[in-house]
């Protein structure tokens, strides 16, 4: 029997108020719930909370209550140990590209120590980092630079992959192109939709475009203040969107289509 890949159940996260010392914390995450299957495109769209949200997924951040399961293992059951070698299963690309990689290593070596961590002999390590910077378009020539020779779109594809490079299962991705250049951002996309097929993955997309959600995920679920106030199929939230935010998000946005009739 096979459940879904990630099982997200009652997830509340709080932050100590800031500037208001012991004046209680306040709630980023309320009871979120929501699951993804295999192969699965699970979007996650709304105001605040969606990389907490991502963080708190990966126990990074360990949740204050609930609980998340990753093929039925339960996080908090797991030792410290036993959640570092769950976490290469995991992987997430982070919104902001420059944070992404050490600034110390050169890109080679930022694959390989990855790599090492899981095992790796050397010389599979090294036919690896230049297969997987092929596929996302670096060239092998630049191997030996350090991030801040890369512009961002390139940095997001180095992201891409060493998180490859980890064989994950579920890549978290927390709004990969928003902070690239609109000429590199469908690029970045339409990769990542390639790369699904090719490594077996699912994901959870999060963006603040619903257009651009609604179009790769099957799944939507719309966070508000902290809650989970809607999901479901993204065809039917799209169409009949029940909650006023969703119907407001809907109102907002242009559609694919509308973008081509404007051409
Ligand atoms: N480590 C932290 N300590 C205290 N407060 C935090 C921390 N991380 C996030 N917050 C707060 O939690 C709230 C949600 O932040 P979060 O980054 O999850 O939102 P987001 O949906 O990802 O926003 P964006 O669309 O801008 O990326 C914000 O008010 C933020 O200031
Ligand atoms: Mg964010």
């Amino acid at each position: 029997m096979s459940g879904p890949i990630l099982l997200v159940q009652n997830l509340s996260k709080t932050f100590a108020g800031a500037g208001i010392p012991r004046r209680g914390r306040f709630p980023v995450l309320k009871d979120v719930s929501f699951s993804i299957e295999e192969g699965g495109v699970f979007g996650l769209v709304g105001d605040s909370g969606k990389t907490t949200l991502a963080r708190t997924i990966l126990y990074l951040d360990p949740p204050d209550s609930g609980e998340v399961f990753f093929r039925g293992i339960r996080l908090s059951s797991l030792s410290a140990g036993k959640l570092r070698k769950l976490r290469p299963r995991m992987q997430v690309i982070f919104q902001d590209p420059h944070r992404a990689l050490d600034p110390r290593l050169t890109i080679r070596q930022s694959m390989e120590e990855g790599m090492k961590n899981l095992g790796l002999p050397k010389k599979k390590r090294g036919a690896e980092v230049k297969t997987l910077l092929d596929r996302v378009g670096i060239p092998w020539s630049q191997a030996d630079l350090y991030p801040r020779e890369f512009s961002a779109g390139q940095k997001q594809l180095v992201a891409i992959a060493r998180a490859l490079s980890m064989r994950p299962e579920l890549l978290i991705l927390d709004e990969p192109a928003a902070n690239l250049d609109v000429s590199v951002q469908a690029g970045v996309i339409n990769l990542l939709l390639d790369l699904k097929g090719e490594y077996n993955l699912s994901y959870m997309f999060i963006s603040r475009d619903l257009d651009l959600t609604g179009y790769l995920a099957a799944t939507l679920g719309v966070l508000k203040d902290g809650r989970l106030v809607e999901s479901g199929p993204a065809e039917d939230l799209l169409a009949n969107p029940q909650h006023p935010y969703t119907r407001e998000l809907v109102e907002n946005s242009l559609t694919f289509m509308d973008l081509n009739k404007e051409e």
